[in-house]
């Protein structure tokens, strides 16, 4: 569909917003998601079977990502929201090809968001193993001014630690430091936080960083760039869902109950169930 085509396709404004991670950590997209435009109905999808996919090739996370749009589109969503960066890194491009209706990643409004945030052009990017290895965030930092310099710098064990609810711990902070001091050295001025879970340790990383470094959670300009599409095509829903009407879904490929607590501890909403779907049948 066009995008005149989707402007006269008033029913879609009633209809939901398709969100997806590998996991758990879209739900920081999600949370932003409902505080920037609260009248919107989501259907998320966290593939908490395969997760994670920061280690997993890009056809394989490619193809995850494909059957899970299939089954977002089962709702008649009005747009995509892919909300993990390993997945925007690989699959964008397959999925922006193959659907007929907006797609919208979180990698290039994070980095744009910090390609406005810096003033020293030194930008730090923290991410799983396949998004550094993508050099996705360079390239579209390096698309919108080229007298940037990036450092990116894979932190694949903030995952579990965020997982493992460690979210202001010793072990965090060790390990946080770690990765972080040769950033702290080349002197950046504004860390990308690439990966859905780290905007959970946001306050840890913070204090390592120092007040000097801005800190950019791409969830927050993902659900900006989200409103300002929704609003060029006039599908922004202006009141909020009548009551019972399924306001925020939740799917996921394993272990429903342990997502919803999780889920639960993020979103202050009360999210009263998730299913468990066999995601390999679309
Ligand atoms: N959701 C992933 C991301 O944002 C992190 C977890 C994973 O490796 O699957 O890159």
């Amino acid at each position: 569909m066009t995008e005149t085509e989707l402007k006269q396709n008033s029913a879609l404004r009633d209809a939901p917003i398709g969100v997806f991670d590998s996991g758990v950590g879209g739900l920081t997209v999600v949370r932003e998601i409902i505080r920037q435009i609260p009248n919107e109905k989501i259907v998320y999808f966290g593939d908490t079977a395969r997760v994670p996919y920061g280690n997993k090739s890009r056809e394989t996370v490619t193809r995850f990502s494909e059957q899970i749009v299939r089954f977002l589109r089962t709702f008649q969503v009005k747009t995509i929201v892919v909300a993990c960066n390993t997945a925007s890194a690989y699959a964008m491009e397959a999925l922006e090809r193959d659907c007929d209706i907006p797609v919208i990643g979180v990698v290039k409004p994070g980095a744009r968001a910090a390609v406005s945030a810096t003033k020293n052009g030194r930008i730090g990017v923290i991410a799983t193993e396949a998004t550094i290895g993508s050099q996705i965030y360079t390239r579209y930092i390096q698309e919108l001014k080229h007298a940037v310099s990036i450092y990116g710098k894979a932190c694949p064990l903030f995952v579990p630690l965020v997982e493992e609810g460690l979210l202001e711990d010793p072990v965090t902070d060790e390990i946080a430091r770690r990765y972080l001091t040769e950033l702290i050295d080349i002197d950046i001025d504004t860390l990308i936080l690439g990966c859905t879970h780290y905007p959970l340790i946001r306050s840890t990383l913070g204090k390592i960083m120092g007040p000097k470094v801005t800190l950019v959670n791409p969830a927050y300009e993902t659900a900006q760039e989200l409103r300002r599409m929704l609003g060029r095509m006039e599908l922004l829903n202006e009141e909020p869902p009548k009551l019972g009407s399924n306001r925020y879904q939740f799917y996921v490929s394993d272990k429903a109950e342990k997502f919803m607590t999780f889920a639960n501890s993020i979103i202050k909403y009360g999210i009263l169930s998730a299913k468990t779907i066999h995601i390999e049948k679309y």
